[in-house]
């Protein structure tokens, strides 16, 4: 049952892979009015077409770094903030990690800031890569954390400002999301069964870290990550908590012998990878579940739908 409804909120980055698909995926029971805010660095001005009706919408383009919170914040009267917006290539994030840093911690510090003197809610997505490499299952007690990238380690950061601001009164929930798979319009391609599944539809070579075959790590459907955020906004759940949010734990032989179902001529190239000693972590998300969600998405469902929407392009 919901405590509050959350009217109004914003949504950072919300042109992205996540936010695309989120901005299509909220209650009305729950929200009224929603600011897409948004720098457009990845000019995904796509994600605003067709915008549902039900919902008030406004577009702002501006940055995270520099934006007038406080103003925002008490010009549109605002409840909760999803905060979405960062640097998200994690391969890539070795050769711009000051960039990252700045982004991903010292942008959010701005709207955790901000959020606090205002009595705003937030929503962070974290990353299960803060695990890095784990011998047994891990869960949200994990001391030893090992974060392999300066993405991970700017996600890491952030966490910690935020457990810092609860005794401030910070209202704030972190999800740490496993990777994401499933279309959205604005979908990126560069994590692991995204990538594989473009590179499968072009007939070119899954490029395969050489490490990376048995190794297990957390995956999250975009369809129950959905679910995730409206189950969070519905309880008003800013409970001050770290939650693993996952659909499954899979191999990478997992997501290219299922992608195989739907392409079955596929190459496979080992390469290497500046990330790629992240050796397996599988991960619990009890915490989560015991609260009454269960996740629904399945591998299979969700590459065939990605493979459907790029059919136009797809060689084989
Ligand atoms: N996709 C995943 O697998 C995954 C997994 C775990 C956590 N997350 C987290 O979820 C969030 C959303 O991920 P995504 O996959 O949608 O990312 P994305 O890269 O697709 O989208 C990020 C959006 O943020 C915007 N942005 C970047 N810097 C900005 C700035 N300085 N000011 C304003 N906007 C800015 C970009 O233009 C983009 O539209 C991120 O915080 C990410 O770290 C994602």
């Amino acid at each position: 049952m919901s405590k509050k409804h959350l009217k109004k909120i914003v949504i950072t980055g919300a042109l992205g892979h996540i936010g695309s698909r989120l901005i299509r995926s909220l209650s009305q029971e729950q929200i009224e009015k929603v600011i897409i805010f948004d720098n457009l660095t990845t000019q995904r001005y796509a994600s605003l077409f067709d915008l549902p009706k039900n919902l008030q919408f406004k577009f702002l383009e501006d940055d995270i770094r520099t934006a007038d919170f406080k103003k925002l914040f008490a010009s549109e009267n605002i409840d909760a903030v999803i905060h979405l917006a960062a640097l998200t290539d994690a391969a890539n994030s070795h050769e711009r990690a000051k960039e990252v840093m700045d982004v991903n911690f010292e942008g959010l510090k701005r709207v955790a800031n901000a959020c606090g003197e205002a009595g705003v809610k937030l929503f962070f997505p974290s990353t299960t890569s803060v695990y890095g490499s784990q011998a047994s299952v891990v869960d949200e007690t994990c001391a030893e954390l090992k974060p392999q990238s300066p993405y991970a380690e700017s996600k890491l950061a952030a966490e910690q400002y935020l457990l810092e601001q609860k005794s401030n009164g910070l209202q704030f929930i972190i999800c740490r999301f496993g990777t994401i798979f499933g279309y959205s319009v604005g979908m990126r391609f560069h994590t692991v069964v995204n990538k594989f599944l473009w590179q499968a539809v072009n007939g070119l070579p899954l490029t395969v870290w050489k490490t990376a075959w048995q190794q297990k790590r957390p995956y999250l459907d975009l369809n129950d990550c959905m679910r995730a955020v409206n189950f969070i906004l519905e309880r008003d759940l800013f409970d001050g908590e770290i939650y693993n949010m996952l659909t499954k734990n899979f191999a990478v032989k997992d997501i290219v012998e299922t992608i195989k179902e739907f392409i079955p001529n596929l190459k496979i190239e080992y390469v290497d990878s500046p990330i790629m000693n992240q050796l397996s972590y599988d991960v619990n998300d009890n915490k989560f579940r015991k609260l009454g969600f269960l996740p629904q998405g399945i591998l299979g469902k969700s590459i065939a739908e990605t493979i459907d929407k790029l059919e136009g392009v797809k060689t084989q």
